[in-house]
């Protein structure tokens, strides 16, 4: 039996330029955080996003976390969520004490809906978390005119959407605050990263503070002639980037475009391939923005058995997963709202190989793999119901 090469559903491109900058922040003696790379970082990234401030932080999550407390989020208020995504953004409500609200998306995109944003809006609530749902960015001129209206805060979930644009802005600077991560799994990396995006300075200054336990940069003063003793004012976090990280990050950050064009070109290719499939639907790009293909999601027709189709895919050697998830299903909320497209993209969606490394040979192999699992697996249901709580592996962390 012949064995083929296996297909990750993820990879992440980084190489020798990133080990090179490894080196020299080795040889520089400062690995720690909020040192000059991180700073070096924090600059480029607010010149890239024309904002007024840029926080290097250890992920993606604590931007979320430190943005919330940066708004003055407290206990009891709500927060309204964008329901189909990586559950951080409503872990991050629950950090500060607050409810998350879960709003529903549109079925086309994913992305929220802002017309369930609006529905959702009561006398508790301070603010709208949107997410750029796997990479595509949710609709900004419509939320922004609601939370100005309401007097409400937007925040950018922007972690999946490095590279994106909409309304020939870039996904990142596309509400007041935004988070970005560089987790293995997002456009570009150094294994576990984030940043907070905001164009208030001030915002900027008490985030770097609350990521430092809630002191100034070690780094800085070390620097300061004499013996400043630090002051603690409040309970902070230690969220810091590495400097290691930070340079690694540097290297990335004038890949993008490079690593972008790649996965533009792989998800023109599955669109090729896979076009007029009618046991899928393909993923939805509306005109006015463009996608950063953190991942891609086909929908299943109904009746499918997407378990079998995955189990297929594994079988030989292809990487897949369920695709992100449906907030309100997850008991931790304990919530009774519903968000019905939400729960049917979670039900029906399955990712496939995304990411720079794929080869064009590559792309077809997962094309004719998916058409043959489809195929096989279009019948009357003959597996148990699939569980997507176990079905985990692969989902859009
Ligand atoms: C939309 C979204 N927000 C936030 C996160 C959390 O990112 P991090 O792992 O950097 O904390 C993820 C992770 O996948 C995500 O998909």
């Amino acid at each position: 039996m012949t064995t083929v090469d296996a297909i990750p559903l993820v990879r992440a491109s980084v190489g020798e330029q990133e080990l090179a900058a490894v080196a020299e922040v080795f040889a520089s003696g400062w690995p720690a955080g909020q040192g000059p790379r991180g700073k070096a970082l924090e600059a480029e990234l607010a010149t890239r996003y024309g904002v007024g401030g840029a926080v290097a932080l250890s992920n993606c999550g604590a931007a979320l976390h430190l943005a919330l407390l940066a708004l003055g989020v407290e206990p009891g208020d709500e927060v309204i969520v964008a329901d189909y995504t990586f559950p951080a953004p409503a872990h991050a409500v629950r950090y500060v004490g607050a409810v998350p609200v879960f709003a529903d998306v549109r079925a086309d995109t994913g992305t929220v809906d802002p017309r369930a944003v609006a529905d959702l809006i009561g006398p508790r609530t301070v603010g709208v978390i949107a997410v750029d749902t796997v990479g595509l960015p949710a609709d900004y001129a419509d939320l922004k005119s609601i939370t100005d209206r309401h007097g409400l805060f937007l925040v950018e979930d922007a972690a999946c959407a490095i590279g994106a644009t909409y309304q020939g802005r870039p996904a990142g600077a596309l509400a007041p605050v935004a988070c970005l991560s560089f987790h293995g799994r997002k456009g570009i990396t150094s294994g576990e990263g984030g940043a907070l995006l905001t164009a208030d300075p001030a915002l900027a200054v008490s985030a770097r503070l609350r990521a430092s336990f809630g002191i100034e940069s070690i780094f800085d003063q070390a620097r300061v002639v004499g013996l400043p003793i630090s002051v603690f004012t409040e309970i902070g976090y230690n969220y810091k980037l590495s400097d290691i990280a930070a340079a690694i990050l540097q290297v990335q950050l004038g890949r993008v475009d490079e690593l972008l064009e790649r996965r533009r070109a792989v998800a023109a290719h599955y669109a090729e391939l896979l076009a007029g499939d009618e046991l899928l639907t393909l993923p939805h790009v509306p005109p006015d923005r463009t996608h950063a293909w953190q991942s891609y999601l086909v929908k299943l027709a109904p009746g499918v058995d997407r378990a079998g189709v995955a189990a297929d895919l594994r079988a030989q050697g292809i990487g897949c997963g369920h695709g992100t998830w449906a907030c309100h299903l997850q008991p931790v909320y304990e919530t009774t709202r519903t968000c019905p497209v939400s729960a049917d993209l979670f039900a029906h969606q399955l990712a496939i190989p995304m990411h720079a490394e794929l080869s064009t040979s590559q792309v077809e192999r997962v094309a004719d793999a998916l058409r043959g699992a489809l195929r096989a697996n279009a019948g009357p249901r003959t597996r148990p119901a699939e569980n997507p709580l176990v079905d985990a592996p692969g989902g859009a962390a």
